[in-house]
């Protein structure tokens, strides 16, 4: 079981998989983007919380948005075999569990953008992006700090559910509720502890900037349960347990490696809106005009407490600086325009579409065109050497 749990979820091979629609389904939500923008400003000129919400009309259909997972639905839970792939990304084993995808852990990218948005709503630009940098990267990218899973060079593993962590977010979620403030307090907590505790910390400019905050926006936005009392979604402690293969309660729970599971009478948020690249955008800058540490490139330099800033204005040859950063598309430009970096050992053809995929997105999101990335200066923070030595993307 240990074993299988090390590999990164499977990905048939991208030549095959590629259908000429998942560019096409790259695509946004002008309405929701126009709203988002009017809250964020909303917000910047007033309160501070993590949870914004972007829904401008709050909607519940039952019978659309009901999982059905029950005997004799095909869905029901079935723990995985010793030969079945389990990675780290919960959403994607709990679907294997349920046979959304397929039970041992090998899928398309099509099948990845399919299912995520007829189980849990996922925008297809998102899941698209997701799938495809994953698969580009043959092998995996990193993000340290995540919410329950521990850092690579801290546990030799980055894959593991750690119950102590989730006890962690529960004990830091009052009533009964886990929600994005609680998880975006939560997540300022872990990044403190991982400077403090971890020699080879490392924030970088894509899995710093995206891969960490999904981490946690999409505990809420993709777990929580939705009802006509609560349709931009609870996420009751028992709910969150499900879906991330935990047991017992609040100060015994119990970690069941790659048993995630979709919770019975599980609702998911509403089909009109979709969790996508803009909707997803907003809750990043919105985590970061609460906690501006969380777009400090950098890390820690070899030991604990060392965590040092790289100067954003250097790394993009002048296109951005670090206060530009909260300001409109930037911090998902920056790190979008990072994550398309060449790597040697991706295939040209692979490099291109994921290419494509991304120039849409950076179109839309009308970025400047970075014409230099010196990402020489990452190379004095070793959480990143070991990484890149490793084949890994930080
Ligand atoms: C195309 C779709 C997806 C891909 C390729 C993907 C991939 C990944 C990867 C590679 C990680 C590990 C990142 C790291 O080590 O820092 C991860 C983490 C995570 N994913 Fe996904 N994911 C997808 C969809 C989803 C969905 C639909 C959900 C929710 C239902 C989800 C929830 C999470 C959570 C909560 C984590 C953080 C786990 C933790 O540390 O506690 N993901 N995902
Ligand atoms: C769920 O699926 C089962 C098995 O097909 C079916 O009997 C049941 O009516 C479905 N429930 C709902 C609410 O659609
Ligand atoms: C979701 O909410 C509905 C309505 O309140 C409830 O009947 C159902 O049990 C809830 N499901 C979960 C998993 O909490
Ligand atoms: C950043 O750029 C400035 C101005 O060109 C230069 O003086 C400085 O040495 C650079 N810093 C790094 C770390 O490259």
């Amino acid at each position: 079981m240990s074993n299988t749990l090390k590999v990164l979820f499977g990905l048939a091979p991208l030549a095959a998989a590629f259908p000429a629609s998942v560019l096409e389904a790259v695509k946004f939500h002008p309405g929701l983007q126009a709203r988002a923008n009017e809250i964020l400003q909303e917000r910047q000129a007033g309160a501070a919380a993590a949870q914004a919400i972007f829904e401008p009309i709050p909607l519940f259909n039952a019978a659309e948005q009901y999982v059905n997972i029950s005997a004799g639905s095909g869905h029901e839970y079935q723990a995985p075999g010793p030969n079945d792939l389990r990675g780290p990304c919960p959403g994607l084993n709990a679907f294997a569990n349920h046979n959304f995808l397929p039970h041992n852990g090998y899928a398309t990218i099509q099948q990845f953008i399919d299912t995520t948005a007829e189980v849990v709503g996922m925008g297809t630009d998102l899941a698209a992006f997701l799938a495809m940098i994953c698969n580009a990267e043959q092998t995996r990218y990193e993000g340290d700090a995540s919410p329950t899973r521990p850092d690579l060079y801290e546990a030799g593993n980055d894959y593991k559910t750690v119950a102590r962590q989730f006890e962690q977010l529960i004990s830091m979620s009052p009533g009964g509720q886990v929600t994005l403030d609680s998880l975006t307090a939560f997540r300022s907590v872990r990044f403190d502890t991982q400077i403090a505790n971890n020699p080879y910390f490392f924030n970088g400019p894509f899995t710093g900037v995206l891969v960490q905050p999904a981490a946690y926006t999409f505990i809420y936005r993709f777990m929580a349960n939705h009802s006509a009392e609560a349709p931009y979604g609870d996420l009751s402690y028992s709910t969150i347990a499900s879906w991330f293969g935990m047991t017992g309660s609040p100060g015994s729970y119990v970690a069941n490696q790659g048993q995630e599971r979709i919770p019975d009478n599980w609702y998911k948020r509403a089909l009109a809106y979709p969790y996508s690249i803009p909707y997803f955008q907003q809750d990043v800058l919105s985590a970061a005009a609460l906690h501006p540490k969380f777009l400090n490139i950098g890390g820690n330099t070899g030991t604990t407490n060392s965590f040092t800033g790289v100067d954003v204005d250097n790394l993009t040859g002048g296109i951005f600086n670090a206060a530009d950063l909260l300001k409109g598309n930037n911090a998902a430009c920056f790190a979008y325009q990072f994550a398309a970096q060449a790597k040697p050992d991706i295939a040209l053809s692979v490099f291109n579409l994921v290419n494509q995929a991304l120039g849409s997105v950076l179109s839309v999101l009308g970025c400047p065109q970075l014409q230099h990335i010196d990402d020489a200066q990452l190379e004095m923070f070793p959480g990143y050497q070991k990484s890149t030595q490793a084949g890994i993307t930080k």
